[in-house]
């Protein structure tokens, strides 16, 4: 019997999330300037690592590290030549890595770093990582008091923003995986032996459709509601699921979108906006009958409509939430802006809108 204090993964949260690309950067100058991050820390050829360079970009709660390669035929190089860029690491920040590590390996999954402790004159880090969906995996990260700014091997290199409006992103709500058909099931039940994670909530193909395309959801998340993996399948419809265009261009199971908490949707919307950040359209009819569905809110609904944001209620609340275009030329990974307010919903009375939209740029892309 598993008891949560036994559980390694009880008292968990995000640590950071790794993307490999083609030129970090470049990459690095996007994330900051559109998404208002500010650079933190950098490690390459000139801290002594050999073949690759990583930025750190803060902003509150989240990190973010772009990492690229300097060769042709290294790990990263071989990973973005066949996904393109994408989110390879989800790291999570754990008390005890080697006991996550291990309880998690012992649960089936597999081990791709052991548990490694990583030091320079700030103090030690231990680090260890397993496989999840696809070439995706997460590392644990355990601090344990560890002063330096990020992890052994960056140094402390501070860049200002440049993006013109202050966005205001707090932390990472959700990070979502796409995963082949009839796949769901296996990778909800992964999260459950590997991560001690319970089932938040499932939608299947009758709640998420359209005319078109479907896919099937679920949910898992850590006892607090703070660390939550929806992960969705395609499922059968009249032409191809997003799902599918998906895994066809990012060449497998991957991270599909991360959902990125504000306490100001309103103002972050305008902010990124403002900074060249484009976002999904709402078909005009979504808006007219909002408030018979939605009930009273705070916001006015012109303003809602005049910035494509999206309101779904649950019994505990409600929640805005907008979906970037993808953020590469592949049409695979995009963010989420969520505000909530109470609710635990993922926006389930509003996928109809967001994949009417989705349709639009698939059938421009020629991929419906
Ligand atoms: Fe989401």
């Amino acid at each position: 019997m598993t008891s949560p204090k036994s559980n390694p993964l009880a008292n968990i949260d995000w640590a950071y999330l790794e993307f490999y690309v083609g030129n970090a950067k470049q990459a690095a100058r996007f994330y900051s300037t559109a998404f208002g991050f500010e650079q933190i820390a950098y490690c390459g050829p000139e801290t002594g690592v050999r073949g690759r360079a990583s930025y750190l970009l803060e902003q509150n709660r989240l990190r973010f590290v772009l990492t690229t390669s300097l060769q042709p035929d290294d790990d990263v190089a071989k990973h973005v030549a066949l996904h393109g860029d994408g989110i390879k690491d989800i790291a999570i920040l754990v008390e005890d890595a080697r006991a996550a590590h291990d309880a998690a390996v012992a649960a089936g999954a597999r081990s791709v770093l052991p548990p490694t402790s990583l030091r320079d004159e700030f103090g030690t880090i231990v680090k260890a990582t397993i496989a999840t969906y696809g070439d995706t995996v997460h590392s644990f990260i355990q601090r344990d008091g560890y002063g330096g700014v990020f992890l052994p091997g960056f140094i402390e290199q501070r860049k200002a923003s440049g993006a013109v409006a202050k966005a205001g992103l707090q932390a990472i709500d959700h990070c979502v995986g796409n995963v082949g058909w009839g796949e769901m099931d296996g990778w909800g039940e992964f999260y459950a032996k590997a991560f001690g994670f319970s089932q938040l909530v499932s939608f299947d193909d009758k709640d998420i459709s359209t005319e078109y395309s479907a896919l099937k959801s679920k949910v898992m998340s850590d006892e607090r509601h703070r660390v939550k993996f929806p992960i969705n399948e395609p499922a059968q419809g009249k032409k191809k699921s997003q799902i599918e265009e998906y895994l066809d261009f990012y060449r497998g199971p991957g991270v599909q979108h991360v959902a990125i908490a504000t306490d100001d949707i309103i103002e972050t919307v305008k902010a990124l906006q403002a900074n060249g950040v484009e976002f999904q359209d709402t078909p005009d009819t979504y808006y007219d009958a909002l408030e018979s569905r939605v009930g009273q809110i705070d916001e006015a609904t012109k303003t809602l409509r005049d910035l494509r944001i999206l309101v779904d209620r649950d019994d505990l609340g409600y929640m805005l939430q907008i979906f970037t275009k993808p953020l590469q030329d592949r049409p695979t990974l995009f963010f989420e802006i969520i505000q909530r307010k109470g609710s635990l919903s993922f926006g389930k009375g509003n996928f109809k809108a967001l994949f009417v939209s989705i349709e639009m740029d698939q059938a421009r892309r020629g991929n419906l």
